[in-house]
């Protein structure tokens, strides 16, 4: 009798907290993704470009071992994030047709690999500007509205989490690469260019029902091993002064973000830092697991992206999770994992 009563309220509480679990649990509807080859889950390989790396050994970890257009041995930052929200362990690509709108009803990818901010870097490939993955976005709710009905959808809309990797290409592939912007912009001028029009794209997609996003910061792109390789200073390692204007940008970005947030009623931007994140890895690679760092595993590891890291690339390192980066740009699934697992009891906090 006296276990009884001491053990109902015990239960009750339980399951209380299991309903407040559950509940909160269901508030991210889906994962909604907009960027370059760090989030492109496989659209490039629809689009004419060369910027695409849709054969071995991309993808040989991935599951089922095939190539997806993921840039990366296995899965991505987004894909983990998606499978640590309790949604899909990958996020299917809008342009590819073996999937539909039940597919993408939890989870999309409009990311471009090669992209920018800047419309000039995606002429560069050939490959989808911003502006157009948001007008893919608009598309995608109108499926979503005539599949779920208008309030089904405006519920999936505000209640997704909106993931946001881009810039890098602006600056590698772009205006340091081309004279055109060098000629327009210095680089700190270029930098404002650029915050200003990712202002504008979350300005954008908020007035489309966007209210959860996770905003990704410049990595430090100084330390990509296609970038040491340019080091004659101090051969292998990091391009400091690339460094130095990553965290530049991203002090802007910060900025904007701050003011965003206090702008715009309902909106919660996350500032995602993709520099320290991924910098701890690089700087202290040991502590992680790493054995290197200085080079990708694919072919030498210091040029080869896309179309350059091939089945035969002699030289490919059997065993990628020793890598922190899988090509000379990309990294491997095993710092996607690592960065995905401490920015995902973050943005728990934030939007749960
Ligand atoms: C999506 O595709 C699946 C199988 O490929 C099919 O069963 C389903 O009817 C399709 N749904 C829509 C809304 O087209
Ligand atoms: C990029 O191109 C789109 C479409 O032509 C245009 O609407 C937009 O203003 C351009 N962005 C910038 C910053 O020039």
């Amino acid at each position: 009798m006296g276990m009884a009563s001491t053990t109902i309220p015990c239960v009750f509480f339980f399951i209380q907290i299991l309903s407040i679990l559950s509940k909160s649990e269901a508030k991210v509807s889906a994962v909604i993704v907009f960027g370059d080859s760090s989030v492109d889950s496989g659209n490039n390989n629809f689009i004419p470009t060369i910027a695409k790396c849709n054969s071995e050994p991309y993808g040989r970890d991935f599951p089922g071992g095939t190539p997806t257009g993921r840039f990366c041995n296995g899965r991505l930052t987004s894909d983990f994030i998606s499978e640590g929200f309790g949604l899909k362990p990958v996020v299917p690509a809008y342009l590819d047709p073996a999937f539909n709108i039940s597919d993408f009803a939890t989870g999309v990818c409009f990311a471009s690999a090669a992209t920018g901010y800047d419309n000039a870097t995606a002429d560069v490939l050939k490959v989808i500007p911003l502006w157009k993955e948001v007008e893919y976005y608009e598309e995608y709710q109108k499926k979503l509205r005539a599949y779920l009905g208008d309030k089904k959808e405006n519920e999936v809309i505000s209640d997704a989490l909106y993931i946001i990797s881009i810039g890098t290409n602006d600056f590698l592939e772009n205006y340091y690469a081309l004279p055109r912007r060098q000629s327009q912009f210095t680089v700190q001028q270029y930098e404002d260019f650029l915050v200003g029009i990712a202002e504008h794209f979350v300005r954008q997609i908020y007035s489309l029902g966007a209210r959860k996003l996770s905003l990704t910061g410049l990595p430090p792109m100084g330390c990509f091993p296609v970038q040491r390789i340019t080091n004659f200073d101090d051969p292998l390692n990091c391009l400091e002064e690339r460094n130095k204007v990553a965290l530049e940008f991203n002090a802007k970005l910060k900025a904007t973000v701050a003011k965003l947030n206090k702008d715009l009623p309902g909106l919660k931007v996350f500032f995602a830092d993709a520099y320290e994140l991924l910098l701890q890895l690089i700087t202290k690679p040991s502590q992680y697991g790493f054995e290197v760092v200085e080079e990708g595993c694919c072919g030498s590891g210091l040029f080869e992206t896309g179309i350059l890291c091939y089945r035969h690339a002699p030289l490919t390192c059997p065993d990628a999770d020793k890598y922190v980066f899988w090509d000379a740009i990309h990294p491997s699934q095993r710092t996607n994992k690592i960065i995905s697992d401490q920015l995902v009891p973050q943005l728990k906090q934030l939007f749960l």
